[in-house]
């Protein structure tokens, strides 16, 4: 079929916390790469996401940090945000699920379905608590896990031994919100019948798409189908969330995988007046991009749902992937075993286009992967600067030491066989470039580009117009065969570009201001000619387009993974508070030098409840926001240091007080009678500006 429109989708991303490189891999690289080449090809492409910001990890990230979900995803909207655009993932729009227009999409989504008559209600017995007078999702439950003894188990899962578990086992159950031992209660809740649409199901996938859907997509989907479905709770009792729209439902939200994959719809409208024609014209082509762990809700749920409303498109493909894995081990969030995003750009400045290659290159697309910091050296130095990289420097400093930094001419009475080899080696890279792409085998596709640059490199080698040029003198008319070869390797480069371009855009963008050209040339169609510059035309000296990565840095990153790692071991005691002493020791430089000073300012305060001494202050940082619990609320009132400057140890271990968790501490200068003054930088700087 030939599609008029492509609609992209990346799987919405919960704002409970960063996003972190298995995401990018995962899910947001390969969607992005995927529309800047449906772009280049002229297509008409929307590509939608947005953050996520229901459900119930947002409220139990919110209670661990003592505010409120609503600031808990505006905090990490925005990061989260700027992780993408940091990265080149170029959405149409990033939108949000707290979004007005996303509340009335969901609703009447819902509406439609329950005036056709379409749920079930059901009563269940469900916990509850008296105290803070809700009902308790498992996850609100903690009790001590009767497998490890771990005092801290979730109510559906203990962390520590990670044994799944109901909150009847925990031993000791309490409320998360108010520490009360939790009764059962009866509640009501909207049940969607999935039963009902496995017939169509079936049909869809397990007919329509075996041979199209990836292997570990069709397997899930299969073996869901062969189990049977079960009607679906889409309600949920709690007060963060899409309120459900009906009069005996207070207290009632739908349930986060009701509300979030409507989101792409309510992006699209956010997006365009004509979202209609994306979701409901027959010629549009659906893509979910998304991590293996969100499958069946796209393949399954949503599309029943979307089924069930009638007059929406379904996906035409879910090509998912599997986790990456970071140095051996599973990524863990609560462990802080992660390379972060946000990080990343901030620890390598300008090289994006490193790390768009490596998780590519490594992508888990058909199994989970690893990523090793030795490896994203390794690929960096040895392919891409290598490679790639060596390929269009050598191109340019033989351009302006053998052609004058000019363009050379073609002369077609000298060409030879090998011109010709190295015409066709482009059409077919392009060629299969767009298969595996077409395929969503990134890394195929990906490596295809590589292997022409080694090509090119190949061909020059063969060709070696250093040895020609000392014939010059004896032969002056070989500087036709130098003419030739640099004029293929520049027009190569330029094709470079063009291919390289979805996959790291970055580099296409620096190579076009090296080759003087627009950004148009890099319209797909343009792959393949040999004419893309223009004899003659002079070329500034080469840019360096990666550099290479030391040792140091990889083993800095090594260690700062395992450093935090160890500071998120669950902790036997809280270490007491020194007693104050006039002088202490000397310590080395080196011991001084790992304490991390930055500016912070403070944007909001506030009381922490029956704690008179202390303040619970959102510090921003710069490149996130910091929660830090500080002693001074008998000096200062909260409304009096909203918009301070001051100056914050920002790698001190994070530690609970009150329940809160804080993340390092405000330097306090003690003046006469114990009087505390907040220690400021002298003039404003930016936030998370280092104090040396
Ligand atoms: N927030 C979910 C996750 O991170 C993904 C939601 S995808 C959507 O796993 F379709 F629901 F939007
Ligand atoms: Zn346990």
């Amino acid at each position: 079929m030939d599609y008029k429109r492509y609609l992209i989708t990346a799987a919405l991303p919960y704002a409970n916390g960063p996003v972190h490189i298995g995401h990018l891999a995962g899910c947001y690289l390969p969607a992005d790469i995927y529309v800047r080449y449906q772009k280049a090809q002229k297509r008409d492409v929307k590509f939608v996401c947005g953050s996520d910001e229901h459900g119930v990890p947002i409220t139990i990230r919110a209670m661990k940090e003592g505010i409120t979900p609503q600031q808990v995803v505006d905090n990490y909207h925005a990061l989260i945000k700027s992780s993408f655009e940091q990265m080149g993932i170029a959405f149409d729009v990033y939108s949000r699920t707290s979004s007005p227009t996303h509340h009335a999409t969901s609703q009447a989504f819902f509406k439609k379905l329950y005036d056709e008559g379409m749920f079930e209600t059901k009563e269940s017995e469900q916990y509850f608590d008296e105290e803070k007078q809700v009902f308790l999702a498992d996850r609100y439950i903690i009790g001590t896990c009767p497998f490890c003894g771990n005092e801290n188990a979730y109510g559906d899962q203990c962390e520590k031994c990670g044994s799944a578990l109901s909150p009847e086992q925990l031993i000791n159950p309490h409320s998360a919100l108010s520490r009360s031992t939790p009764v059962k209660r009866k509640t009501k809740h909207w049940y969607f019948p999935l039963n009902q649409y496995e017939d169509f199901l079936k049909e869809w996938i397990i007919e329509g798409k075996k041979d199209q859907w990836k292997a570990n997509v069709y397997g899930q989907c299969k073996s869901w189908l062969d189990a049977g479905l079960q009607p679906r709770a889409m309600t949920r009792d709690s007060n963060w969330g899409v309120p459900v729209p009906l009069p005996d439902a207070a207290g009632k939200v739908l349930y986060v995988w009701f509300d979030a994959p409507i989101g792409y719809i309510s992006a699209t409208k956010e997006l365009t007046n004509l979202w209609s024609d994306y979701w409901q014209k027959e010629d549009t082509k659906l893509v979910h991009f998304i991590g293996k762990d969100n499958i069946v809700f796209h393949c399954i749920i949503f599309p029943a749902m979307l089924k069930a409303h009638g007059g929406y498109l379904l996906p035409e493909n879910v090509p998912a992937n599997e986790f990456l894995n970071i140095e051996g081990d599973k990524v863990s969030t609560s462990r802080n075993w992660a390379v972060w995003v946000h990080e990343y750009v901030s620890d390598f400045p300008d090289m994006q286009d490193a790390l768009r290659y490596v998780l590519c290159a490594n992508a888990p697309e058909t199994k989970d992967n690893d990523f090793t910091w030795k490896d994203f050296q390794d690929r960096v130095n040895n392919e891409l600067a290598a490679i790639l990289g060596n390929y269009v420097n050598r191109v340019f400093v033989l351009m302006h030491k053998l052609c004058g930094g000019r363009v050379p001419a073609f002369h077609k009475e000298v060409s030879d066989e090998r011109d010709v080899q190295l015409e066709q080696d482009i059409l077919a890279a392009k060629q299969k470039v767009e298969n595996s792409i077409e395929e969503y085998r990134f890394r195929d596709a990906l490596f295809e580009v590589i292997d022409l640059a080694r090509k090119g490199n190949k061909y020059m080698q063969e060709k070696e117009p250093w040895i020609v040029a000392k014939t010059l003198e004896v032969h002056p008319e070989n500087q036709k065969l130098i003419d030739n070869c640099l004029h293929h390797c520049l027009q190569l480069t330029a094709n470079l570009a063009i291919l390289i371009q979805p996959f790291l855009p970055h580099t296409a963008a620096k190579m076009c201001k090296m080759m003087k050209v627009v950004d148009r040339m890099l319209e797909w169609a343009n792959a393949g000619r040999m004419d893309l510059l223009k004899a003659n035309y002079p070329l500034p000296a080469p840019e360096i387009l990666f550099r290479k990565i030391e040792d140091a840095e990889v083993a800095a990153q090594v260690q700062k993974l395992k450093d935090r790692s160890l500071q998120n071991q669950p902790k036997v005691t809280e270490a007491a508070a020194p007693a104050a002493s006039p002088a202490k020791e000397s310590i080395a430089f080196d011991d001084f030098a790992k304490v991390e000073l930055r500016v912070g300012k403070i944007v909001s305060a506030q009381k922490v409840e029956k704690a008179d001494k202390l303040l619970q202050l959102q510090v921003d940082m710069g490149s996130e926001m910091r929660t830090i619990v500080s002693g001074i609320a008998l000096h200062f009132s909260p409304e009096d240091i909203v918009g301070k400057q001051v100056v914050v140890v920002a790698n001190l271990a994070p530690r609970k007080m009150r329940g809160i968790e804080s993340n390092g501490m405000i330097l306090m200068a003690e003046g006469e009678g114990g009087k505390l003054t907040f220690v400021s930088p002298e003039s404003v700087v930016p936030a998370g500006s280092e104090v040396r």
